[in-house]
């Protein structure tokens, strides 16, 4: 049974080919970071338009590699949110056409379903395990009991984590895309270099908070030294602090969210990581640290897995099909789409969560 999938929720162009079996026939991701670098950020009707540009092309180029045509998929499923209207509508649109036209069954996948379910493509997971969901637009505590069957444990109140990581690297003149460049600075840096608040750390449930950490760190960057070698340093050193406090916090919710899985599940956990911030090599080595002394077991799936792709968004496809969830033709793109929509809001009404 193979799956093509589709993504195009924010500024990746995706396309692979995956099979029931989980092997990863193609899998092809077209970044945008060059026609977002110049404005610091995704600009949502640029990413539309290259989605646009590139989404023919790039799945014709991922049937290639496969090495099948139209008539050997079982499927097509495509991300049909969250993420920004305009590439999503993109992705749906060419998704439902290929179905259309070669009498396919339709997918919408849930974008933060793809990266939920992306360690059962990699691993061995059965359900129920516990989730662990860091990306730019979310940071939760998820139960994951089954497809499409998910309890939020926990939400950030205000900024996602890698909503954070990005801010942090603007104000440090690091550049877009941030994650990635925060962790790099950080390497070389000095962690207990600057005290940084440890937000939420002590408190009962798993609610993240990331404002006031990313405040503190814009206080501190506006006394960094102007003289260039000391100035590289410190900005190595505040990356490096940055990262600590922000692991240290993510660790202490989610050594929360471990007993109350246990609560709910009893003593076996799988923890989960997933979402493009679980490419952070320092944060995954943190929450192993978590997990050998919670006698958890840790996943984290390979790193091209876990920032956005769209092996994931086929494999989630497949799992759909497999329990017979197809979509009509008429499926509306959904800029947002809880994973838990029974889950109490927290925070401001801007949280995207
Ligand atoms: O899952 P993802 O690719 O897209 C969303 O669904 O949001 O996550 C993107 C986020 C960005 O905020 C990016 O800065 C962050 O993941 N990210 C990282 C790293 N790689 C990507 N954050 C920290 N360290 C990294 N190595
Ligand atoms: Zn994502």
């Amino acid at each position: 049974m193979l799956v093509l999938g589709i993504e195009t929720s924010c500024d990746e162009t995706a396309a692979a080919v995956v099979a029931a079996d989980r092997r990863v026939l193609s899998d092809l991701v077209l970044s945008q970071d060059d026609e977002h670098r110049p404005f610091g950020g995704v600009v949502p009707e640029v990413a539309a338009r290259a989605h646009l540009l590139h989404i023919d092309g790039l799945i014709a180029r991922a049937m290639q590699a496969a090495g099948i045509a139209f008539t050997d998929l079982a499927g097509v499923a495509a991300t049909g949110g969250p993420g920004l209207i305009g590439g999503v509508i993109v992705g749906v649109m060419t998704g439902k056409a290929i179905a259309a036209v070669h009498d396919l069954p339709f997918l919408a996948v849930n974008h933060l379903e793809g990266h939920a379910l992306s360690a059962r493509l990699s691993d061995d997971v059965a359900f129920p395990y516990l989730l662990l969901l860091v990306s730019g637009g979310h940071c939760q505590l998820l139960v994951v009991e089954g497809v499409a069957r998910y309890r939020r444990l926990g939400t950030t109140m205000d900024d996602a984590l890698g909503e954070a990581f990005d801010k942090v690297a603007k104000m440090l003149g690091l550049g877009y895309p941030g994650g990635p460049a925060v962790e790099k600075a950080a390497r070389s840096g000095d962690p207990r270099r600057f005290a940084l608040p440890r937000p939420m750390l002590g408190r009962p449930g798993c609610h993240f908070s990331f404002s006031g950490l990313k405040t503190a760190v814009r206080q501190m960057a506006e006394t960094l030294p102007a003289e260039d070698g000391p100035r590289q340093t410190a900005i190595a050193d505040l990356c490096a602090s940055f990262q600590a406090a922000a692991a240290e916090s993510l660790a202490d919710r989610t050594r929360n969210a471990l007993s109350a899985f246990r609560h709910l599940h009893g003593g076996a956990v799988t923890l989960v990581v997933a979402g493009g911030v679980a490419a952070n090599a320092y944060l995954r080595g943190r929450l192993q640290g978590l997990a050998d002394a919670e006698r958890a077991r840790l996943v984290a799936p390979p790193l091209r897995l876990c920032t956005d792709n769209a092996a994931m968004i086929a494999w989630a496809g497949i799992e759909r099909l497999r329990l017979g969830m197809v979509d009509r033709l008429d499926f509306a793109p959904r800029p947002r789409w809880p994973l838990d929509p029974d889950a109490t809001p927290v925070g401001y009404a801007g949280v995207k969560a």
